[in-house]
């Protein structure tokens, strides 16, 4: 295994998107930032210099960080920010994962601008499970706001309004030809006929759950979240913000141009109305520097059958050499609903502010970390009463129920090393349903049953997939629906869980797992750092 040793200069940067410039927050002054090349067991250096006047932190999400919870990112979480003019080394192994993940900003808004691709090989000499391709390439998807991020969610959180919708979806950085600015053109993949390319797809955006489709071609995809799939043809991808998919594309035609579109799905009632496609090229040897000919339809934005039908063929590969060890026996059984309520707010408009929760818990982030607390012991940063299941009943199905005011809280749920765990994650739809895409860190989970309307305690359990339910580390919940989860909590630490739609998470949509150390010889967390950033 190898060292591989990266340097990210965080650094102000002006950037022309749209036709107008502005300076915006980079890594070595590039967006989308660089990537990081890594195989399977791989240990990876990051050293992190602030040059610029925000708080800094990176989360490199999806990678496990076992035992290296100092490592993963989330400022107040698992880390002081790194402050203007500080730095800090991410040290951490990449151990039993491979394929595509990625690193952004886990502070404010700031992973708006700053993120990038981390691409994990398999261990030398190890094959894919599927043909090796002639070429890999990574598709960023994000967006962009004309304004400054950082003032969009601030003017939100002082007026407790929704901030505003981004101006533009990019893939790879650009809006692309059919954007408002078509003059600055887009992302043109290059192929040749005949020959298959592997598409590392990653949804960086901050607030949206995107279609991904091509022109004139069929997808396979082959793995989500760093884990492998049983591979299945599809126009449409669906993917959710914090998620990624690799998929083959064929270069099947003799010759063409071809648009590929990022569009947005939102399965909801019309709060957010955003259809900017974004678009890119891929165009055959031959027929370099001209816009698309052979033009694609992305679904609409309430196309729920398309998003359905996507998650319903996603199965993990289950082969011998990659089993799906899914935990049959729970130890945690636990029951949380999502969603959005509303807080008394003295010094907003009209004296209330939209917030969101999970179990009524509108979760208010520390002053100093989590994971400090919990290491060395500091009292009254947290409490570890999270509550296991909901405190107020409510009618699952969309409609508002008579409570939805939330509490606020910094609370946690503790977990003994190595217990099992089963979450069902519940949309309330206590204003309106809502997609809201989980991310947990520090784990791999099974996703093994969903449903529309209320999760039914006596008869959908017996509908769960236990045998080859998709492993990833951020599943869309459906709209008005549930999820079911299933982890083994074998990695000792705090683990933050929220909502990868950057809005729900600044309106609190997110809690804590803190696993105690077990008492094996490779079951306690290690300790800090020297460099870890102090508050
Ligand atoms: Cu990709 Cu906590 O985030």
């Amino acid at each position: 295994c190898m060292v591989r040793e990266y340097k990210f200069n965080v650094v102000m940067k002006n950037a022309t998107r749209l036709c107008s410039t502005k300076p915006i927050v980079t890594v070595n002054g590039n967006f989308p930032g660089p990537t990081i090349v890594a195989r399977e067991d791989d240990t990876v250096l990051v050293k992190v210099v602030n040059h610029v006047k925000y708080n800094v932190s990176i989360h490199w999400h999806g990678v496990r960080q076992l035992r290296t919870g100092w490592a993963d990112g989330p400022a107040y979480i698992t880390q002081c920010p790194i402050q203007p003019g500080r730095n800090y080394i991410y040290n951490f192994t990449l151990t039993g994962q491979r394929g595509t993940l990625w690193w952004h900003a886990h502070i404010l808004w700031l992973r708006a601008t700053v993120h990038g691709a981390i691409v994990i090989l398999p261990k030398r000499g190890v094959p894919y499970p599927f043909p090796k391709p002639h070429k890999e390439v990574t598709v960023l998807l994000s967006e962009w706001w004309k304004s400054d991020v950082e003032a969009v969610i601030n003017e939100a959180l002082k007026s407790g309004s929704a901030p505003n919708v981004s101006d533009a979806h990019t893939i790879n950085g650009h809006p692309g030809p059919l954007s408002s600015c078509p003059s600055q053109g887009g992302f043109k993949l290059p192929v040749e006929s005949g020959k298959t390319y592997m598409l590392r797809l990653i949804n960086a955006a901050l607030n949206e759950e995107l279609f991904f489709k091509i022109a004139g071609h069929k997808l396979t995809v082959v793995e989500v979240d760093a884990a492998y799939v049983k591979p299945f043809k599809t126009e449409t991808v669906l993917i959710a913000p914090g998620q990624t998919t690799n998929v083959l594309l064929s270069a099947a035609h003799a010759t063409g141009k071809y648009l590929v579109a990022a569009s947005p799905f939102l399965d909801t009632p019309a709060i957010l109305v955003d259809n900017k496609t974004a678009t890119a090229t891929v165009h055959y040897s031959g027929t370099l520097g001209s816009t698309a000919t052979t033009l694609t339809v992305p679904p609409p934005r309430n196309a729920t059958p398309v998003a359905a039908n996507f998650t319903a063929s996603l199965r993990s590969l289950n082969s011998k050499k990659y089993p799906a060890r899914v935990p049959l026996k729970i130890d945690h059984s636990l029951f949380f609903t999502i969603g959005l309520g509303i807080n008394p707010c003295a010094t907003c408009v009209n004296g209330s502010r939209v917030v969101a929760d999970i179990n009524n818990v509108t979760f208010v982030m520390p002053t100093i970390s989590l994971l400090q607390a919990h290491f060395f012991k500091i009292g009254g940063v947290f409490t570890d009463d999270f509550p296991g299941n909901p405190p107020v009943t409510y009618n699952f199905t969309g409609t508002q129920p008579a409570n939805f005011q939330t509490n606020n809280g910094t609370r946690i749920y503790r977990l003994p090393y190595n217990s099992t765990v089963q979450l069902v994650l519940q949309d309330t739809g206590m204003i309106a349903p809502e997609n809201h895409p989980l991310h947990l860190h520090g784990f791999n989970f099974f996703e093994v049953g969903r449903g529309l309307g209320n999760f039914n305690s006596k008869k959908d359990p017996k509908k769960f997939n236990l045998v080859d339910p998709v492993e990833r580390n951020t599943i869309g919940v459906p709209s008005g629906g549930w999820t079911a989860i299933r982890f083994r909590a074998d990695n000792p630490g705090v683990w933050f869980m929220h909502c990868h739609l950057e809005v729900h998470t600044t309106w609190g949509l997110k809690m804590a797992f803190i696993v105690d150390n077990g008492k094996g010889p490779n079951e306690s967390l290690l300790p800090p750092p020297s460099d870890l950033p102090k508050c």
